[in-house]
């Protein structure tokens, strides 16, 4: 996809950092739209690395539906090795967790049309003290070409550090992470040919991410974890109104993996986490385990309006907008704003997020950038309401969100 097709689509007001926007990967076939699947690390951590959780996952993607509304991706987070490579410095599948190997799991689960990915490190040590990729870039990403591996997730612990020995993290210092996923970034261009990878840079938004990560991967995470906690999600969520603008196709800002039916948010607080994710594009990760989920949280999760504004083919995020004729609140950094829009292929998203107070919405078309004054057709995705107006009004509940695709009426 070229971005100068896609400028020309979008409202001014997202143009400021246009200049910044190209580097991309201009010659992916995959990621294009955000990568939409499961991933095992919010559902039990270390203990859901297993092919159990990868095969009861992919039935159960198959099964409720998920798979049919997109959700494709089986991915595997950290601790699915052994604590030691073997003696010709591969990585080993645990083989408490993986009795067949890797590869026998693998064609399972693309014999069922899903696909599948696999968690690593850019530093010495994963983040749960499993081996990492520092100097084994090469040989580990030749081990998931020969696996048929789809997806890769690159996550920063035990890096170099200006102190020994390295710790966990190395927040604390001026050091730049690009060099280490543009390492591992070539190791996954060096396969092209037999394997195409999807690349999720998991690099927390040091050193500004996502100014460059485009030029290496698919993705790139803006934030430290999301915790499952409401404070995780206003953190995050807001941050990624300050960065809509560098999500695109085959580059997205990741806002990490989804609580949605892990039962640590409110109904309404799902709604928002699932809704904002989306607008901004997010990739869609569910983090839940699939063989327990409310239908509560299941119904949030296969919201088909939701799922085609993410995965919309113009890849344009969804920022904060201020309408100039409401009574709209300053903007206030780390607090999710009440009002966003962002352009779609065929109209565009408007959303009222009610994380800041319940309230009656309400915002003339002519107050929303990109738009023209006027009737428009809209839709809201929760509620399933549908109207034909100038203007929406909206009731949104504590903590809930209400997302709206506006389009010229036919
Ligand atoms: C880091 C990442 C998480 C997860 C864990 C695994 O914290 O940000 O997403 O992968 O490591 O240890």
């Amino acid at each position: 996809m070229h971005r100068s097709s896609l400028l020309a689509l979008v409202p001014s007001v997202f143009l400021a950092h246009a200049a910044t926007l190209r580097n991309r990967l201009d010659d992916t076939n995959v990621g294009l739209t955000p990568t939409m699947g499961w991933s095992s690390w919010n559902v039990a951590q270390c203990d859901a690395a297993s092919e159990e959780y990868a095969m009861n996952t992919a039935n159960k993607l198959s099964e409720l539906g998920l798979k049919d509304l997109g959700y494709e991706y089986v991915n595997i987070d950290d601790c699915w090795t052994a604590k030691e490579r073997d003696g010709n410095g591969n990585l080993v599948p645990d083989p408490n967790k993986w009795p067949r190997g890797i590869r026998p799991v693998v064609d399972d689960i693309h014999a069922m049309g899903l696909k599948f990915g696999l968690y690593g490190c850019a530093g010495t040590l994963t983040c749960a003290s499993y081996p990492g990729s520092e100097d084994h870039e090469y040989q580990d990403v030749q081990l998931l070409a020969d696996w048929d591996v789809d997806f890769w997730k690159h996550d920063n612990c035990f890096t170099e550090c200006p102190v020994t020995p390295p710790p966990q993290t190395c927040w604390d210092y001026p050091v730049s992470t690009e060099p280490w996923y543009a390492k591992m970034a070539d190791a996954i261009q060096s396969v092209k040919a037999q394997k195409e990878i999807l690349f999720n840079l998991c690099q927390w938004g040091r050193n500004e991410v996502w100014t460059w990560g485009d030029k290496y991967g698919h993705s790139w995470r803006i934030e430290n974890d999301n915790w499952g906690d409401w404070e995780s999600v206003v953190r995050i969520g807001s941050k990624a109104g300050e960065i809509a603008q560098y999500s695109g196709p085959g580059g997205f800002n990741d806002l990490d993996m989804l609580f949605v039916g892990n039962n640590k948010l409110t109904h309404n607080q799902e709604r928002l986490h699932f809704g904002l994710w989306a607008i901004a594009k997010s990739p869609l990760v569910i983090g839940a385990d699939l063989t327990k989920i409310p239908t509560s949280s299941l119904d949030i999760l296969r919201n088909k309006d939701l799922i085609v504004i993410n995965q919309d083919p113009l890849g344009a995020a969804a920022a904060p907008f201020r309408p100039s004729n409401s009574n709209s609140p300053e903007p206030v950094p780390g607090e999710i704003y009440p009002y966003w829009t962002g352009p779609l292929s065929n109209g565009v998203v408007v959303a009222f997020s009610g994380a800041n107070g319940a309230g009656d919405f309400s915002v003339k078309f002519s107050e929303v950038p990109g738009l023209e004054a006027g009737e428009h057709c809209w839709k809201e995705a929760y509620s399933g309401e549908e109207g034909r107006s100038d203007s929406l009004s909206f009731s949104v509940e504590q903590d809930d969100i209400a997302v709206f695709t506006v389009t010229d009426c036919a």
